[in-house]
């Protein structure tokens, strides 16, 4: 199986999870795509019925079209399981998102959700978490300020670039990548980071997920 066969393996694994009456949360990304594909299906199939509450208007977009009911995170009170993917995970399930640029609402909602899951190829089981770099969203007002302090902290940033633009986030803030490298510490990555005024969240997930599924080449591993 290729890459994108294990996204799909793990995609449509993780919806055997989804019941009648569930609030969903729905994550972004490749690998999550999938599995909304799969939701779809079970919705139009069997008349499953559920709510998500999504991460990202890419997320939104898909979903609505195929008759998935999604709501406003502020119109539910909770959220059941939030399936969403990765971009690293270690072995102590600490993760890395924000490849697909979500990270924030993708915090948000992971946050106000009962049950967290992830879905991964198995190229994102890593040692240690780093090497993928760390995604920080930062406000557009002095954010080369920000930049110039990563800088001087040695986390080797640089601009998240779409068509030669600075890539825009859903809500309209800049994301500055951090190539850092394996990260001997996370926490203390993580606690620089969300102290940096003019951060509005980073993409370190340390104790953020109860269930990983992992696309293998002989089938998904479930791991706890
Ligand atoms: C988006 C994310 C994604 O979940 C992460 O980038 C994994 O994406 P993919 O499934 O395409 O590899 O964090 O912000």
């Amino acid at each position: 199986m290729d890459q994108n066969e294990l996204k799909a393996l793990v995609g449509q694994e993780a919806v055997k999870y989804i019941q009648d009456g569930m609030i969903v949360g729905l994550g972004t990304g490749s690998t999550v795509r999938y599995m909304v594909d799969a939701l779809g299906k079970r919705v139009q199939e069997e008349g499953l019925k559920i709510v998500g509450v999504t991460t990202s208007n890419r997320t939104t977009a898909q979903a609505e079209g195929l008759g998935i009911t999604i709501k406003d995170l502020n119109d539910v009170d909770h959220i059941d399981l939030c399936i969403d993917g990765a971009d690293e995970i270690d072995t102590d399930f600490n993760g890395i998102k924000g490849g697909g640029g979500a990270l924030l609402w993708e915090k948000i909602v992971n946050n106000a959700s009962t049950k967290r899951m992830w879905i991964v190829d198995e190229s994102k089981m890593v040692p240690r978490i780093g090497n993928f770099g760390v995604p920080v969203e930062v406000i557009p007002f002095g954010a080369q300020h920000v930049f110039n302090y990563f800088e001087k902290q040695g986390y080797h940033p640089e601009w998240r670039m779409t068509d030669g633009e600075k890539y825009r986030t859903d809500e309209h803030n800049l994301i500055i990548d951090l190539k850092v490298g394996e990260i001997a510490d996370p926490k203390a990555l993580a606690e620089d980071l969300i102290h940096t005024v003019g951060v509005v969240e980073h993409g370190l997930f340390l104790n953020r997920v109860d269930t990983v599924i992992v696309g293998r080449q002989n089938g998904p591993e479930v791991l706890q």
